[in-house]
């Protein structure tokens, strides 16, 4: 290792089931994606370095007022550096507000970048933490499950204000994603839920409660490698999530043109509004008849293979 240089990474996530509902308290399963940010820092000879990433087109001072610039200081203050000179190199396979945690796997990089140029292998958990202080210039007051999952990847049960446990992955997750290409604004939509749940709290924590019920179904179906009931909980979750008013017209088709192709269960993924839709396919030839079909109906989508796991690096249980 360079001394004067840091690296780090943070991973992309799918939200199998529960967003929304986990900021009320729910549980919620997520699995982490084999894409993500890798950060590079390094001191800068500027007294205000620079936050670059090619593709984002991103190229920006440090002390700026973009969300970006300001997580990263977030996370610098929370490390216990107080100064600017650092020039951070970002590297990212993963879209931005497209509801698979791009903000939260840049934080994820950024806080292990340095602590590993401060000589310090940063913990899961810890990357977690301090990746949640960045988190917040993003997204207000975030449940935590995107940073965590950025951080622990793998199977993720997730539950605000608990150890993060991760899960064993019995068999592979074959995923096909549709980008719907319309922003998906974390902070804009669960604002949208709190207002509506504002109006009709019996309302809304009773389809917190089934959602919540569906991520324990979820658990159970996946513990027993049960992928068709895992579907299944998927579709009913997409209802659910359309009822708390965070689906769209292009997100519906996504989930329907999905079914039509043959996977198993489709949703929208992660705050919705726009964003991406995850469905679940049975093998690995469902999943790229899927991403066809996806495409054809004037989607971009790709495919992603989770593959099965133990719960290595499991913390806090
Ligand atoms: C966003 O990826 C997930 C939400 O549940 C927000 C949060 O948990 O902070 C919509």
């Amino acid at each position: 290792m360079n001394e004067c240089k840091g690296f780090g990474r943070g991973g992309g996530k799918i939200i199998l089931l529960g967003e929304h509902s986990v900021v009320y308290g729910r549980p919620a399963l997520a699995v982490g994606l084999p894409d993500g940010v890798t950060a590079k820092v390094a001191p800068s000879a500027r007294k205000v370095g620079q936050i670059r990433c090619r593709d984002w087109r991103m190229e920006i001072p440090l002390n700026s007022g973009d969300r970006s610039a300001e997580a990263v200081r977030r996370i610098l203050r929370r490390m216990g550096e107080a100064g600017l000179a650092w020039e951070v190199d970002l590297e990212v396979q993963i879209p931005h507000s497209a509801g698979l945690g791009s903000s939260a796997a840049l934080c994820v990089a950024v806080a292990r970048a340095f602590g590993e140029l401060r000589g310090r292998r940063l913990t899961d958990g810890e990357a977690a933490e301090v990746a949640y202080e960045g988190e917040r210039s993003f997204h207000g007051t975030p449940s935590g499950i995107d940073n965590t999952v950025a951080a622990y990847g793998g199977l993720v049960w997730f539950r605000k204000g608990e150890a993060c446990r991760r899960l064993e992955l019995p068999v592979a997750l074959h995923l096909a994603v549709g980008v719907t290409g319309l922003g998906s604004d974390t902070s804009e939509q669960v604002g949208l839920v709190r207002r509506a749940w504002e109006r009709d709290r019996a309302r809304f924590e009773g389809l917190f409660d089934e959602l919540g019920e569906l991520v324990r179904l979820g658990r159970a179906a996946l513990a027993a490698g049960d992928i068709e009931a895992l579907g299944k909980l998927m579709d009913r979750g997409h209802e659910l999530l359309g009822r708390l008013g965070v689906s769209g017209p292009a997100l519906d088709e996504i989930v329907s043109a999905a079914r039509a192709s043959g996977a198993l269960g489709a949703k929208l993924t992660g705050a919705g509004g726009g964003g991406c839709a995850v469905a679940l396919c049975g093998s690995e030839e469902g999943a790229r008849r899927v991403e066809e079909a996806l495409k054809k109906a004037g989607f971009v989508a790709f495919r992603r293979r989770i593959r099965p796991g133990g719960a290595d690096g499991e913390e806090g249980l």
